[in-house]
């Protein structure tokens, strides 16, 4: 992978790849490659231990969920009530959809067997035996891969009855959903892996509560997922050497746009979009950074302002976004702001579920506003519009789709309104969408 080759070449070694660490090797995805990295040792470890001490450990790494929330993964594990005699089940978040967000799905390609491995852990330590990886079901290629890693692992003994000799049973279902960004959401999540039309449900209770079949379920992404292996093997100390007392550890930063070299770079928590494009070869030649997203485009947006926020949970909140799925999307100056704000607007008013009036109309509202302000038919009012819009959106509909279709509008009217008004007085786009789509 990149990230391997930069660290070895970078006199700062900014990058700490761990889950991408042998992403270059001939047949990365094979048992026999994993098990060459160390591969099912932290498993070995954790079995040994009391499942109670598991969680106590994991909490004590400090890994924050790497889904977009940033919750402890440890105290999330803790919720699931103990002694209760209901079945207890783990439900992998693979349905990654977020825009610009590309890191679990190489993921899970190159390297399936950390995922299945942090499984094991998790299972052994929340007492579940049946755990589920709810893929995204466009990528066909990769539920195939997961088919084949689940199979090689039940072969060689890390996965069925009594895993590696411990007593320890586990079964992994993989399912793959049909292409929904709100099954993504993990109660809508939960009623989709049901057999449901897959739509967001009150929280409380949540699912460590009440879950799947309405039993205590912990919902995790499969990087955080497959960040537990690496912890229990090489240590919570090792761990904690990286990042922030807040936000320790490493992490896949999946860097996207007008980049001279796109792709995923593990790093620890804290790195800045500077470093980053330091070390991966900036910004494509002759352009420079105009606007990009801290997390996918849920998360407001910044500008070339803060090329020195350190992209751990504090240091992006401090400046007025969200870390979310670290996925930095990079737009130079040939882009137009209302023309990216109405692609990933019309994102949300497609994939709205429907379920909530903010959600479900104000999307579709907003979509019209800026359809006709890019077409050069807007008015100055409808500026002011679009936020109050946003307004009645955010924080009053029933998921976080809601409040992430509200995010790039408040943003981008608070960096770019002098854009939006030059749309309005200049009768159209003064871009021109070539310039933005051509390289060289
Ligand atoms: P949240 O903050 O409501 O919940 C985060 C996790 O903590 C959930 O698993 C929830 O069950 C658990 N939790 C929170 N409070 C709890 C409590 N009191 N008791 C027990 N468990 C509790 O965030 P949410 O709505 O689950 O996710 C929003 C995030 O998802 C955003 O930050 C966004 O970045 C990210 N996202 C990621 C996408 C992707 O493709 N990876 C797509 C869209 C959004
Ligand atoms: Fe559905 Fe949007 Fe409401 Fe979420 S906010 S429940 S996606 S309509």
């Amino acid at each position: 992978s990149v990230a391997t080759q930069l660290n070895e070449e970078s006199p700062e070694k900014l990058l700490s790849p761990v889950l991408s660490a042998f992403w270059d090797e001939p047949d990365s995805w094979t048992l026999e490659t994993y098990l060459r990295h160390d591969g099912y040792q932290g498993m070995r470890k954790a079995l040994e231990m009391p499942p109670d001490d598991v969680i106590a450990y994991v909490k004590d790494s400090g890994l924050r969920g790497r889904g977009g929330a940033g919750f402890p993964t440890g105290m999330k594990w803790q919720f699931i009530p103990q002694g209760d005699g209901k079945p207890h089940y783990l439900v992998v978040n693979a349905d990654e959809s977020e825009p610009g967000t590309c890191k679990d799905i190489p993921l899970l390609f190159a390297n399936p067997h950390s995922l299945i491995e942090g499984m094991v852990i998790a299972c052994h330590a929340i007492r579940s035996h049946h755990a589920f990886i709810y893929l995204r079901g466009e990528v066909v290629p990769v539920l195939r891969r997961l088919h084949h890693a689940v199979a090689e692992a039940y072969r060689a003994g890390y996965l069925g009855k009594d895993i590696a000799g411990s007593g320890f049973d586990l079964d992994i279902t993989v399912h793959a959903g049909a292409g929904a960004y709100i099954c993504g959401e993990e109660t809508a999540l939960l009623d989709s892996l049901e057999g449901r039309r897959g739509q967001p449900r009150l929280r409380p209770p949540f699912p460590a509560v009440a879950g799947l079949y309405a039993c205590p379920t912990v919902v995790n992404n499969v990087e955080s997922i497959a960040s537990v292996p690496a912890i229990l093997n090489r240590g919570k100390e090792w761990f904690r050497s990286m990042g922030s007392d807040k936000s320790p550890g490493f992490t896949l930063y999946s860097l996207s746009g007008h980049v001279t070299s796109p792709g995923q770079y593990e790093a620890p928590l804290g790195i800045t979009l500077r470093q980053l494009l330091d070390v991966s070869g900036g910004m494509r030649p002759g352009h420079r950074l105009k606007f990009w997203t801290p997390g996918g485009s849920s998360t407001p947006m910044f500008t070339d302002e803060h090329l020195d926020v350190p992209l751990d949970y504090e240091g992006v909140g401090a400046a007025g976004s969200m870390l979310g799925t670290k996925a930095l999307q990079c737009f130079d100056e040939t882009t137009c702001v209302v023309r990216a704000v109405t692609r990933w607007t019309e994102f949300y008013a497609h994939e709205s579920c429907g379920k909530c009036t903010p959600c479900r109309e104000g999307t579709y509202w907003l979509v019209q506003l800026l359809r006709d302000i890019e077409a050069g038919k807007g008015r100055m009012a409808d500026l002011d519009k679009l936020a109050d819009i946003a307004d009645n959106i955010n924080g009053k509909s029933f998921c976080a789709l809601g409040d992430g279709a509200a995010s790039p509008i408040f943003s981008s009217l608070k960096y770019f309104r002098d854009e939006y008004e030059e749309h309005v007085t200049g009768g159209g786009c003064p871009f021109d969408p070539a310039l933005s789509t051509a390289w060289g």
